[in-house]
């Protein structure tokens, strides 16, 4: 059981400490901006936010990473993280979300991080999950996975009363995504398509005033999955996804994390635990956050950083006098 503050569940001391994590795995990617090179922007993210997690009071697990052991050097999967003090915790990382639009120095690209009590994510492979999910205010189960397009689009429209017309969706631009894109529009409804980035994309449905995203739909990363599911449970709002293996090796690879039933439909509640923090600082900027600023060797960022017990989300502005000592230091 982690250490807390008196109401039980993890310490919101750690909220300040997640936050520093994912501010200087954003700041060494944005270094790398625009450069063209995907891997060496992830590589810096990757190497800063394991760099930070070294200092923070847990003892921490990786359960969402860059990888299993034999494939990632850094991050990987079971990897322990932290000082080496302090509570339990499960760890969730990406630290560069969005690694092509880092490297092509388009919005959205973030530096993201969830925690929970140990056992508090779901385990999810590095594969495809099929994901439907809206924001807060909406009575339970209104939108399925499994339902027609169409029905959730009227169904959602006629929660929030409006006509279908006015529901807009967020769908990651992709061949795969054809059929899906025209329903959505055969039934009425707008689609925002993004070029990456779907934890971004499943946030802005939890402010459609301010995004003009309604729903998010389609197809992206079990990871990414289980990252936007921490968030929405700080935020308020609902999930479902379903892992889409591409092959046997795949469907192996779940059953070896944990997952007997490769067809089940995960919701919120078996994604992410109800005490979870949830940070992402951004490396570019977009409608979410405003992304790294350099000045003069200083850097600025700007994260959100919220918390499922208590449902405070923080914006944090942070300036750093020297960008370098930031990641090094
Ligand atoms: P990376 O940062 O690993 O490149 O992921 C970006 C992303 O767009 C995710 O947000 C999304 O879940 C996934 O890739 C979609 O995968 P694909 O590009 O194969 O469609």
């Amino acid at each position: 059981m982690a250490k807390d503050n008196g109401n039980g569940g993890l310490d919101r001391v750690l909220v300040l400490e997640v936050a520093r994590v994912t501010e200087v795995a954003a700041i060494a990617a944005a270094r790398l901006r625009g450069r063209g090179n995907e891997k060496a922007a992830d590589k810096a993210a990757v190497d800063a936010m394991r760099h930070e997690l070294g200092k923070v009071s847990f003892r921490g697990t990786v359960v969402i990473g860059e990888g299993e052991m034999d494939e990632a050097p850094m991050l990987y999967i079971g990897e322990t993280v932290g000082n080496g003090t302090g509570p339990e915790v499960d760890i969730a990382v990406d630290p560069l979300e969005g690694t092509t639009i880092c490297a092509k120095a388009m919005p959205n690209a973030l530096a993201v991080l969830a925690i929970s009590e140990r056992g508090g994510l779901l385990h999810a492979p590095d594969m495809y999950m099929n994901k439907i999910a809206i924001g807060p205010g909406y009575p339970d189960g209104i939108v399925d996975l499994d339902a027609p397009v169409e029905e959730n689009l009227a169904a959602l429209a006629k929660a929030k009363g409006v006509s279908v017309s006015d529901i807009t969706a967020c769908i990651l631009d992709r061949s795969r995504h054809a059929d899906l894109i025209r329903a959505v529009r055969d039934a009425g409804a707008g689609v925002q398509l993004i070029p990456d980035g779907d934890i971004a994309g499943v946030i802005w449905t939890t402010d459609s005033a301010e995004t003009g995203v309604d729903i998010y739909l389609g197809s992206g990363g079990a990871p990414e999955g289980v990252l936007a599911a921490a968030a929405l449970r700080c935020i308020g709002g609902q999930i479902q996804g379903r892992l889409v293996p591409s092959n046997d090796e795949e469907r192996l690879r779940a059953e070896k994390m944990g997952i007997t039933d490769i067809n089940r439909k995960f919701t919120l509640e078996d994604m992410a635990s109800p005490d979870v923090i949830f940070a992402a600082t951004g490396v570019t900027g977009g409608s979410l956050l405003d992304g790294v600023r350099f000045s003069n060797g200083t850097a600025e960022t700007e994260t959100i950083v919220m918390r499922s017990k208590s449902g405070t989300v923080r914006r944090i502005k942070s300036r750093f006098r020297n960008a370098h000592h930031a990641i090094e230091g």
